[in-house]
């Protein structure tokens, strides 16, 4: 099939990578041309493990195409995807203009019928709407044909967004018509050879299970860290509690860590936009706000549990491992780490802080005086460099070198034995048997601070 993938974000260059590995005919159009020029000299915006190859090997077997100009790319086109951005509006709505815009230019320039997917993740309604938007360009060009629009979430994780792309546990396609049904049963029929699940339903239904989908991992995930702050008072171990519930079949080990916090470009902009469509139909989001309450307690802790320990931060050096939102990734949106930066340096602390990939995104992120006054210092090699001489180590993305690291060094480097475990990823009793002051998340007594924030919320 000739396949126009347009966005070269996350969705989009998996997607389309994935499809051209596949053998299709791909072209991706983006009005980003930086981000087009680097990709077709094989330089890939974004980490994630196994895209660089896929895409250079693609492109240089001519299978996959990168240009910003629409029009052309449409030429004898079958299958069009839409995988534009929608960040989150200031009042928590989904932000659409990117998905309209590209609907008005498929108006503009389809040359003839395809089968047009919006990939996006959209407010319920949206497929229509596009639908609606391409169709009035269309009669104003007084075409012979119509396009119909059909919804396909995407439920890939950064960090496995080829092995989620390649092998899904589902695909959900939302069409109103039998031609687009049709298309895409065909396309996706390799990725389902060993887990053969394609669910067609409505487009609404389809949008919807999108946001579903993430609202209630969202939400697994603020229940256990609401278990775990009232865990740190009842002097109960989190860890333990996981493992106790998790082998019951009908919860599941899955997303069920405690931690401080989740980030990233899905859970915090969907589950918003969610509370904003309810708002919309004036109805109450009860859990759904409570998930985002939550969250946000969640996220200030870290620096709360220091602040404990510690007393005043001014003039304290701590050191800070794992910046990503989480490991495998580079993305830093939303980061836990990255609030628990801003509070730090607010308070007058320096931070070192290391993390193998993502500390480019932070220097471009963060204001240049951080870096250029040393209240920041970033290292990208080597994560025992950020310990010297600091007064605690904090542990904000579980990457895997941070598991079994040289406890022995570390003590060594380390001014003030004090550990903030904000992934649980360490064993509170080996720890004090290490001689460290361990502070985990939910781990008991010795694990405090939440307590104090949640009464305060
Ligand atoms: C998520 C969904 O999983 C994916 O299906 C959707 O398409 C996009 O959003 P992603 O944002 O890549 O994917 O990350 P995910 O692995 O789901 O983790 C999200 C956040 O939750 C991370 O900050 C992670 O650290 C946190 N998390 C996850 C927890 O705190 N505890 C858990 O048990 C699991």
């Amino acid at each position: 099939m000739r396949i126009v993938v347009i966005g070269t974000g996350y969705v989009g260059l998996v997607s389309a990578s994935c499809f051209a590995e596949m053998g299709h005919h791909v072209i991706c159009v983006d009005t980003n041309a930086e981000r087009i020029a680097q990709l077709r000299q094989g330089h890939i915006p974004i980490h994630e493990p196994g895209l660089d190859a896929m895409v250079r090997n693609n492109h240089q077997q001519s299978r996959l195409h990168f240009t910003t100009e629409l029009r052309p790319a449409l030429a004898n086109v079958d299958v069009c995807f839409i995988a534009v951005g929608t960040p989150s509006s200031a009042d928590g709505a989904a932000d659409t203009r990117q998905v309209f815009m590209v609907a008005e230019d498929l108006g503009r320039y389809l040359p003839a019928a395809c089968v047009v997917v919006n990939k996006s993740t959209v407010p319920v309604g949206t497929a229509e709407r596009v639908e609606r938007a391409i169709g009035e360009q269309l009669q104003q060009r007084q075409v012979s044909f119509t396009v119909s629009v059909a919804s396909n979430p995407e439920f890939l994780r950064e960090g496995c967004a080829i092995e989620d792309f390649m092998r899904p546990d589902r695909i959900i396609i939302g069409t109103a018509d039998t031609r687009s049904t049709q298309v895409l049963q065909t396309l996706y029929a390799p990725f389902l050879r060993k887990n053969p699940r394609l669910l067609v339903m409505g487009r609404r239904e389809a949008e919807m299970s999108k946001y579903a989908a993430n609202a209630m991992l969202a939400t697994r995930i603020s229940f256990m860290n609401e278990m775990a702050c009232l865990s740190e008072s009842l002097g109960v171990d989190i860890e333990s509690v996981r493992l106790g519930i998790g082998s019951d079949s009908r919860i599941g080990y899955d997303f069920l860590y405690a931690g401080c916090g989740y980030g990233g470009s899905c859970f915090p902009k969907d589950v918003r936009a969610l509370i904003h469509t309810a708002q919309r139909h004036g109805l109450p989001s009860h859990i759904l706000q409570a998930v985002e309450e939550r969250n946000t307690i969640q996220k200030a802790g870290l620096f709360v549990k220091l602040k404990q320990h510690l007393g005043t931060l001014e003039g304290r050096r701590i050191a800070l491992w794992g910046l990503a939102f989480k490991p495998g990734t580079d993305d830093i949106r939303e980061a836990p780490a990255l609030q628990l930066l801003e509070s730090l340096i607010q308070a007058g602390a320096q931070v070192h802080a290391y993390d193998p990939v993502a500390c480019d995104n932070v220097a471009h992120t963060v204001p240049t005086q951080w870096i250029d006054s040393a209240q920041l210092t970033l290292y990208a090699s080597d994560p025992y460099q950020a310990l010297e001489g600091a007064q605690a180590l904090v542990v904000a993305t579980e990457w895997k070198p941070f598991r079994q690291p040289d406890w022995k060094r570390i003590a060594t480097l380390l001014q003030t034995p004090l550990v903030i475990d904000g992934r649980n990823i360490y064993d509170p009793q080996t720890m004090r048997e290490n001689g460290f002051t361990h502070v985990g998340i939910g781990r008991g007594m010795q694990s405090t601070g939440y307590a104090a924030l949640s009464r305060a919320a």
